[in-house]
C-alpha cells in the first residue's frame, strides 16, 4: 500500500517554517513520535513536537530560530545532542537521527549518527515511531517501516525491534508500555509483555523522578487499575510501590476471610476517577489502605483485625514520597490526611449527629468534599443493597455537612474569643489557663453547647474562668 499523505497534520505554518530551514541548510527533517500518534488518534493538538534531523538537531533548531519573528531562544543539550524552543505555546524538541546503543549499567546512550530509519529502530513503540516528511519533495508522507498505523488501528503496543532489546537498551520503556496501554486502552503485544515480565528488576536503574512521571500519568487516565494491574502481573510493582503488593492475598484462619486489599484498592482508584481528576486524591484512593498489611492481625473475638491501619498508613505516605523522591510538601500531607481520615466518615454514617459531623468538619477542614468523594469511592460491596445503603447513609452525611456548615461555620474555625482577650479579661500572663480556657470553648462549640459566635463564647469563657478560680480584671 502506497502510504497516505497526512498534509492535514502538519497545518501549523511551524512545519512549513521548519521545513525551509531544514532545506537552508540541506537536511532532511520529520515530526515523529508523540504528535504524528496523537493526531492520527485523534487526541488533540499536542503541545510537544519531536522534529528529527538527519544530520545536527542542534543546528536546525538555531536555523528555525532565525526564521522565526522575535527568533526565540534555543536551549542546547550538548551532551544528548538535542535542542528546544518555544515558539507560539509549543516547544519544539530538536534531535539529529541517531544510530544508538546503551550501555549495560545506565541509560544514557553512546550515540552515532544514522539515517531516519536508524533512528525509528531505536525508538520505543511502532506508534511512536511514524514519522511526517517535512521535505519539500514529499512534505506530508507517512514513513512507517514497522506498520504502526495497524497497530494504532488494532491498538496494540509494540516494539520495532526484538521486545528484550528494545527494553533492556532503556528500561523506563518497560513502564511507558504499560502507560501507554493505561492511558490509551490498548493491549501489550505478548512476547512484549514476556519481556518486560524478564527484564522487570532493570527498571532499578531507572531515577525514581521518571518513575513517578509514569506512574502519575497512569494515575490520571481514566481506568488507572488498568496500569496498577499490569504492573502487578509483569512483576514491576514489587520495585516500585511494594506496599501495593503486601495487600495482596486473602488468609483464612477459623474460616474467616478477609477482602483481597490490592484489588480492593485497584477498585477504589477507579471509582475515584469517575469522580475527580485531582491526582493527588487518586494517590490517596492508591494508598489508603498501605497500613493494613502492617497491621492485620487475627482475633478469635472480632475475626480479621486492622487496628490502627490509618495511623500507621499515614505514616507509610511519608516514607513512600521520600523513596520516590515526590515532594514532601503539602501535596504529601494532603495524602496523609486523607490516610488518616479515611475511615472517618464510615464510622458516622451509622449514627449522624450534629457534633460528629462539626468534629469531622473541624478535623478534615477544607478537605472535607475530598474525603467525602474517597469514603464514596471506598465502597466496593457487590451486594446491591449494602451498596445503595451505604451511598444514601453517605449523602445523609454530606447534607448534614452542608447544614452544619452553614449554621456554626467550623470549617477553617478560628476561635471567636482570643487569647489576647482571654488574657486582658483575667489579667494573666501567657499561662496553661488560657490554653484550658480556649481548649474549652472550641470544645464547647464543637458538642454544640454554644454557637460559633463571639457573644456566647465570651459568656462561656467568664464561667469557665470562675470554675477554674480566676478572677476577672475590671
Ligand atoms: N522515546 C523512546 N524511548 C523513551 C522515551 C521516548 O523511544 N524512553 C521516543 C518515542 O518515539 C516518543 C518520543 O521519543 O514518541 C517522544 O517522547 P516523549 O515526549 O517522552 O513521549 P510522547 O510519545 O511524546 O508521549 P507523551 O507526551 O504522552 O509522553
Amino acid at each position: 500500500m502506497v502510504n497516505p499523505s497526512y498534509i492535514s497534520a502538519l497545518q501549523n505554518p511551524i512545519f512549513r517554517t521548519i521545513s525551509k530551514a531544514a532545506s537552508n541548510l540541506n537536511l532532511e527533517s520529520y515530526v515523529i513520535g508523540g504528535y504524528v500518534r496523537d493526531y492520527i488518534l485523534n487526541r488533540g493538538e499536542a503541545k510537544d513536537i519531536d522534529i528529527v534531523a538527519v544530520g545536527s538537531g542542534i543546528e536546525l533548531a538555531q536555523e528555525v530560530s532565525r526564521l522565526l519573528p522575535g527568533k526565540p531562544k534555543v536551549s542546547v543539550f550538548k551532551t544528548y545532542g538535542t535542542a528546544m524552543l518555544k515558539s507560539g505555546g509549543i516547544e519544539l524538541e530538536f534531535v539529529g537521527a541517531r544510530k544508538e546503543s546503551y550501555s549495560e549499567e545506565s541509560r544514557n546512550p553512546a550515540v552515532e549518527n544514522g539515517s531516519l530509519a536508524d533512528d525509528q529502530n531505536r525508538r520505543d513503540f511502532t506508534i511512536n515511531a511514524l514519522a511526517l516528511s517535512l521535505n519539500d519533495e514529499n512534505f506530508g508522507k507517512l514513513l512507517d517501516p514497522f506498520n504502526g498505523i495497524a497497530d494504532l488501528e488494532n491498538h496494540i503496543i509494540r516494539t520495532p525491534l526484538d521486545p528484550d532489546i528494545t527494553y533492556s537498551d532503556d528500561p523506563l520503556r518497560m513502564l511507558r508500555a504499560i502507560r501507554f496501554a493505561t492511558q490509551l486502552n490498548f493491549i501489550i503485544e505478548k512476547d512484549s509483555l514476556a519481556a518486560i515480565k524478564r527484564n522487570a528488576k532493570r527498571i532499578k536503574i531507572i531515577s525514581k523522578e521518571r518513575i513517578v512521571d509514569e506512574l502519575n500519568k497512569m494515575l490520571l487516565a481514566d481506568v488507572p487499575s488498568k496500569g496498577f494491574a499490569l504492573l502487578h502481573k509483569t512483576g514491576l510493582l514489587p520495585y516500585i510501590l511494594p506496599e501495593l503488593v503486601a495487600l495482596q492475598g486473602i488468609d483464612e484462619k477459623e474460616g474467616q476471610t478477609h477482602k483481597d486489599n490490592f484489588w480492593h484498592t485497584l477498585e477504589v482508584v477507579d471509582n475515584i476517577s469517575k469522580a475527580t481528576d485531582d491526582l493527588w486524591l487518586r494517590w490517596a484512593a492508591l494508598l489508603h489502605d498501605i497500613g493494613k498489611a502492617p497491621t492485620k492481625r487475627f482475633d478469635k473475638k472480632l475475626g480479621w483485625t486492622f487496628h490502627t491501619h490509618e495511623f500507621v498508613g499515614a505514616k507509610m505516605v511519608y516514607k513512600l514520597f521520600k523513596r520516590l523522591k515526590m515532594p514532601l510538601n503539602d501535596k504529601m500531607k494532603f495524602v496523609q490526611k486523607m490516610v488518616l481520615m479515611s475511615s472517618r466518615p464510615i464510622a458516622l454514617a451509622s449514627d449522624v449527629t450534629d457534633s460528629a459531623v462539626r468534629r469531622l468538619i473541624f478535623d478534615a477542614g477544607e478537605n472535607v468534599e475530598d474525603l467525602m468523594t474517597l469514603c464514596e469511592a471506598d465502597i466496593t460491596t457487590k451486594n446491591p443493597k449494602k451498596f445503595k445503603k451505604y451511598h444514601a447513609n453517605f449523602q445523609l452525611v454530606r447534607d448534614k455537612i452542608v447544614e452544619v456548615e452553614e449554621r456554626d461555620h467550623v470549617r477553617n474555625f478560628q476561635p471567636p474569643v482570643s487569647g489576647e482577650e482571654i488574657m486582658k479579661t483575667f489579667n494573666l500572663k501567657p499561662s496553661r489557663e488560657i490554653g484550658l480556657i480556649k481548649d474549652a470553648i472550641k470544645e464547647a462549640i464543637l458538642e454544640g453547647e454554644i454557637p460559633n459566635e463571639y457573644e456566647a463564647a465570651k459568656e462561656f469563657m467568664l464561667k469557665k474562668g470562675a470554675e477554674i478560680g480566676l478572677t476577672i480584671d475590671d
